[in-house]
């Protein structure tokens, strides 16, 4: 069903981005970039996409965070006369990070002059009582908690994403599903899985469960128990947030309680708990969290990648002697190497058809609402 909201806030900008997309030549859209303050593109466009990233740590994260950034503003470039980037990073003011991430970043950016369409914002991680740290470090449990983070008291949403993610496509396409969002839709995660009969969460929180149709169902014994949402549960590494939304909410609250009551291993865990017991979830499409294990059916299409997350550090095992016969890993391998590869001074998309084509292909049906 198409939503009043999809209507009119897709709707208006998607036709008048046709129109713009079938005239413009990547050579305009060269110089549409370079005076993007005074184009009316930008006056239908949202005027800023904000992405939340966190490093804390090793250097090795901060890394990862550099190269994700990379990706983003690559992919950024051709919407760059569309909106601007808000780029929050949340880190702990470690020497180690400041030294592999934040001045190398904010060196290119100011070098390269991408600061005209990128701002980088740094946000200091959160001190969290024990009781609601996860394992793995103190950056794993932030993103629970960015509604009440005062840095992001006037931010209205925010895209946040792992450190091993890539972006394949522009980030304004990812915003846009905000707009598909029904009133009751805090949240935008894809799945953990699609299809198989196994799945990380099926696989371990299943004994708990009564089995039933939709997956984590109801609790043996009538007990409490962790749940997981839907039949596969879903991956948070790539996470559209409505701070207002959450905000407005008891959701902050149900957290504490949910972090109390059981131990999670993770922060996703908490949220797939949270949206067993009440559903505030937009699914997103898997190509927007595409995992070497997600089952996502992209191979058809290629154009159609979103983001590659490389779990369980992918990355670096291709880095190392991980051998890559495997069609799904090849994409990983490729896509890395290029990004790894690319040089400060030209950030550019992965194609720049892709970005036409799938705001054509948009164009026909509000897909996601
Ligand atoms: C978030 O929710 C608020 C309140 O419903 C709404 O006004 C706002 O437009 C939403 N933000 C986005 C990016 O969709
Ligand atoms: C997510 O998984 C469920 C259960 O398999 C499926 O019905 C649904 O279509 C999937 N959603 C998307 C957006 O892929």
């Amino acid at each position: 069903m198409l939503s009043a909201a999809c209507l009119n806030g897709r709707f208006g900008y998607i036709v008048f981005f046709i129109v713009a997309m079938l005239i413009l030549t990547s050579k305009e859209l060269d110089f549409l970039r370079k005076k993007s303050s005074s184009t009316e593109l930008s006056f239908t466009s949202p005027s800023q996409v904000h992405i939340a990233i966190t490093a804390c740590g090793r250097a090795l994260y901060g890394k990862d965070a550099l190269l994700t950034i990379k990706s983003i503003i690559a992919e950024m470039v051709p919407s760059s006369g569309l909106a601007h980037l808000l780029i929050s990073i949340v880190w702990d003011e470690s020497k180690v990070i400041d030294e592999v991430l934040v001045k190398p970043l904010l060196l290119h950016v100011t070098k390269y002059s991408y600061h005209k369409f990128v701002q980088i914002r740094l946000v200091p991680a959160s001190e969290l009582p024990k009781e609601l740290e996860v394992p793995f470090g103190k950056c794993a449990s932030q993103r629970l908690f960015f509604a009440e983070n005062p840095h992001f008291t006037n931010e209205d949403a925010l895209i946040y994403v792992d450190t091993d993610v890539l972006f394949l496509k522009s980030p304004l396409l990812l915003w846009n599903i905000f707009s598909c969002f029904s009133p009751l839709q805090k949240f935008g995660m894809a799945n953990e899985t699609n299809g198989g009969t196994g799945g990380y969460y099926r696989k371990r929180l299943s004994k708990n469960h009564v089995p039933c149709s939709q997956g984590s169902c109801k609790c043996k014994n009538g007990l409490r128990c962790k749940r997981f949402y839907g039949l596969y549960g879903l991956n948070s590494g790539v996470a559209l947030m409505n701070l207002t939304r959450i905000r407005r909410s008891d959701f902050q609250s149900r957290i504490r309680i949910a972090m109390t009551s059981f131990k999670f291993y993770g922060d996703q865990d908490v949220y797939n708990h949270l949206f067993a017991e009440r559903n505030d979830v937009h699914v997103l499409p898997c190509i927007w969290n595409i995992r070497s294990d997600s089952r996502c059916d992209f191979a058809k299409n290629d154009e159609s990648l979103g983001i590659l997350h490389g779990n369980r550090k992918l990355f670096h095992r291709l880095e190392g002697s991980l051998s890559v016969q495997d069609f799904n890993l090849q994409k990983f391998d490729v896509h890395h190497q290029r990004i790894r590869n690319m040089k400060w001074d030209k950030l550019g998309p992965r194609c720049l058809g892709c970005f036409q084509n799938t705001i054509l292909k948009q164009t026909n049906v509000c897909q996601c609402c």
